[in-house]
């Protein structure tokens, strides 16, 4: 293509032939015609009010929708560049010599921010305090004006005493600065920290900083303001940040109960339960109505065998498409080993890049996660929710919280007759499965060890095919919905659970 392009949903694939433009041309007024020039994201604010929490969460997300991100985070580099940390007298302003030091470090963090940027990297987030107009002069110089990035500021500010306190005893006291410390003298070290950027820090402001581009968050998101944002990817992390919240909140995963077409190994389709399925769906409302969670909301998607599996929860339900089950196209109802048979250089073709392979007429991962970005955003606004859908839905889902990269993806293990309890801590998510000892197949299809190096199957090298080969040989072959046998080689699982059954 020879244009810019305006790029939906992530970058991948779509991207490098634009990134190729942007990447050899180092002159900043050519770069910045491009939609998908790389960003600089550099956070602002005092220590303690959420920047590496948000740089952290908004650099998986990104990934997540396919913008290669990476988080630089200057804390690192200081430690890499002084001996063990003291005291707050380390952060005076009047302390020239570690001044010094700092603002070396900035220039240093700074430089592999763009190194990284014109080898591939799309989002770089400069994860650093930048609480005054001189540093942020510094870093528009290099990332604007030298390189021709954009930029976009992200600024924290807090002024509840205990949002901050609470923060300091929940990440700060741990941070290896402090590894030496008790949690009393951590605590009265990093206020005074804080104290020392404050006689220094000038917010962001429309008037002193009018060329800029920038939003505030104040105190965890009662009130953004967003100054001058310029693009797609600025209205992406501007709309994603709008959403989020601190809110202690339980998020609960769980595929349906094992259905007939498990059973039979069949994927996709919209089979009704089988009698474990059925038990499964009993245990779980019992399981769930048991733990009288406070407001919680189900979401189920359109199949028969999540709606099933939710109807016993005493809770408002709600039905969403988005959460309905990757489609599998022509290989619809088919098992895997009927696919393999009939079709085996598109089952060779998904083993090789199971995420970004598309089923003809059906969806690959990717689509999905793509699908699935309103389920995310809707569950960042939320509070506790519990989500009944399936297998290759709560990959993606799973993937977005533990932040797994796209290879990683579609081999998560989701097993039936398991719920998975996801709660947020400090920088990220923890995982606890609750498994329920009823009977189900596995569905879980690992991923080959020992691929062959062509399609040789088909006595034909993947180089050699052209562009729409296969999807023709699936026009002619039609949708095949037969009945296949028990056939795909299941085993059973002997569940050896950790919840006991309720009653
Ligand atoms: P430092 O400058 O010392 O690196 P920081 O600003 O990066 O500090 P974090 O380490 O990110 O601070 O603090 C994490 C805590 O911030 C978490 O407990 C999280 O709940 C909380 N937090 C997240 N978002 C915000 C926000 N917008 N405002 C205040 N606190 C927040
Ligand atoms: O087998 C159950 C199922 O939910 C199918 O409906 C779906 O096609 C499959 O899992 C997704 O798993 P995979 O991507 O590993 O084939």
């Amino acid at each position: 293509r020879d244009g810019p392009q305006f790029v939906p949903l992530g970058f991948r694939h779509l991207n490098k032939e634009t990134w190729v433009v942007s990447k050899n041309r180092h002159d900043a007024g050519e770069r910045l015609n491009y939609v998908n020039t790389p960003h600089v994201i550099a956070m602002v604010g005092l220590p303690a009010r959420g920047k590496t929490y948000i740089s952290k969460k908004l650099s998986r997300y990104l990934n997540w929708i396919g913008i290669n991100t990476k988080v630089f985070n200057l804390g690192e580099y200081r430690r890499h560049a002084t001996t063990a940390y003291k005291c707050h007298e380390f952060f005076r302003p009047e302390n020239k010599e570690a001044m010094a030091i700092r603002t070396q470090c900035a220039k240093d963090a700074l430089d592999d921010v763009c190194t990284w940027l014109d080898n591939g990297g799309e989002v770089a987030v400069f994860d650093a305090t930048n609480s005054t107009i001189e540093r942020r002069q510094l870093i528009l110089d290099i990332v604007v004006k030298k390189r021709g990035f954009k930029l976009f500021f992200v600024e924290s500010v807090c002024d509840d005493p205990k949002i901050v306190e609470q923060n300091i005893m929940e990440v700060k006291i741990n941070s290896p600065d402090y590894q030496s410390m008790g949690a009393d003298v951590a605590l009265r070290d990093f206020l005074q920290r804080i104290e020392h950027y404050q006689e220094q820090y000038e917010p962001l402001d429309e008037n002193t900083e009018s060329e800029l581009s920038y939003m505030k968050i104040f105190n965890t998101g009662e009130k953004v303001l967003v100054h001058k944002h310029e693009g797609h990817i600025q209205a992406r992390i501007v709309y994603y940040l709008m959403n989020i919240h601190i809110i202690p909140r339980t998020i609960y995963l769980t595929r349906h109960g094992e259905s007939e077409w498990n059973r039979e190994g069949k994927i996709g389709g919209d089979s009704q339960l089988s009698p474990n399925g059925v038990k499964y769906a009993i245990a779980l409302a019992n399981y769930i109505n048991g733990q009288n969670i406070k407001n919680l909301r189900v979401w189920t998607s359109w199949h028969h065998r999540t709606i099933q599996s939710a109807s016993g929860v005493r809770a408002p339900q709600e039905r969403w498409k988005s959460l309905n089950e990757i489609d599998a196209g022509v290989c619809d109802g088919k098992t895997y080993e009927v696919i393999k048979r009939e079709f085996p250089e598109q089952f060779e073709s998904r083993d090789r890049d199971k995420f970004a392979y598309r089923y003809p007429r059906g969806e690959s991962y990717e689509d999905l996660v793509a699908r699935l970005e309103p389920v995310i955003m809707e569950l960042e606004r939320q509070g506790n929710v519990l989500v009944v859908s399936h297998q290759a839905v709560h990959r993606c889902l799973l993937a977005y919280f533990l932040d797994k990269n796209s290879e990683e993806l579609p081999y998560l293990e989701v097993p039936l007759h398991t719920l998975i309890k996801l709660t947020p801590v400090a920088y990220g998510c923890k995982m606890e499965q609750i498994n329920f000892p009823i009977e189900a197949v596995n569905t879980h299809r690992p991923k080959p060890k020992d691929l062959p190096t062509s399609f040789d199957s088909m006595g034909i090298k993947s180089t050699n095919m052209e562009p729409g080969f296969l999807e023709d040989r699936f026009k002619t072959e039609g949708k095949d919905k037969k009945k296949e046998g028990l056939d795909n080689g299941s085993g059973k699982i002997a569940n050896n659970g950790d919840a006991t059954l309720p009653t």
